[in-house]
């Protein structure tokens, strides 16, 4: 039955992948997010709620800030439910939580609540790039297919920004529903031609205690460094 259920939320998925095909998409990097731009900026978001949008923008800029304690990361949290001010461990010299454009810093991360909201919808439009994290789940995934045409809405309007920078695979586990899902999420984005920039597992060290033990959120701080570092003109080719 489990199986059955599982068979018909991917028909669905893969329905919803046909649906969004022939969509032309923008490298991942875009000049506007190169080495002169003042600062970088990018919404994690996601129409889908609990997917980990807020333990995203609170890991991956905590390990930003690791990775590069010579920067100023600065971290808004525009849920009208302020979950990541909640739970924010608090400031240090170079990582800060500020209202809604305070401030200047290297990269500057944006929490977005659930819903297409006018608060999801105003950092797409204040973001050179979004991070999208998405469990692999049937409801998850396929919210990934409403999720494409909202932004590239924006970007018609916006000449190609947001810029689709990268899923993020979050609540990642071994069953084999779960593995599943997983592999259809890969498909998707391979289709997409967007990469999935880290694997987050499924574990209390990550959703309970907001712990970088593990540091499974390195490969999304370091792609976040290179977007803002210097090196980038080596990293890509700059339109
Ligand atoms: N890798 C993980 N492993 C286990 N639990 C996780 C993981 N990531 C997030 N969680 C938990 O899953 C729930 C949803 O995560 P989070 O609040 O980050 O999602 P969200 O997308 O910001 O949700 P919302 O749409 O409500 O803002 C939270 O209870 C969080 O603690
Ligand atoms: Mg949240």
């Amino acid at each position: 039955m489990g199986w059955r259920i599982a068979g018909s939320e991917i028909a669905r998925l893969t329905e919803a992948r046909v649906l969004e095909s022939n969509r032309p998409y923008e490298p991942i990097i875009d000049s506007a997010i190169g080495p002169n731009a003042s600062e970088v900026v990018i919404a994690v978001a996601h129409q889908k709620g609990g997917v980990g949008k807020t333990t995203t923008t609170l890991l991956a800029a905590v390990e930003l800030a690791e990775l590069r304690p010579d920067w100023t990361i600065l971290v808004e949290d525009l849920d009208p439910y302020r979950h990541l001010s909640q739970r924010w461990p608090g400031d240090t010299p170079t990582l800060r939580l500020v209202p809604e454009g305070r401030d200047k810093g290297v990269i500057r991360l944006i929490d977005t609540g659930p819903g297409d909201s006018p608060a999801f919808i105003q950092a797409l439009e204040r973001s050179d790039a979004v991070l999208v994290p998405v469990r692999p789940e049937p409801l998850s995934a396929q919210a990934l297919g409403a999720f494409v045409p909202v932004l590239q809405r924006i970007q018609r309007a916006r000449d190609g920004l947001p810029v689709l920078a990268g899923l993020i695979l979050t609540h990642v586990g071994t069953g084999r529903g779960r593995k599943l899902m997983q592999d259809e999420v890969e498909t998707f984005a391979n289709e997409l031609g967007v990469d999935i920039l880290a694997h987050i597992p499924y574990s209390d060290r990550v959703g309970i205690y907001l712990s970088t033990q593990g540091h499974y959120y390195r490969p999304v701080a370091e792609r976040l460094a290179e977007w803002a570092g210097v090196d980038i003109r080596g990293l890509c080719a700059v339109a």
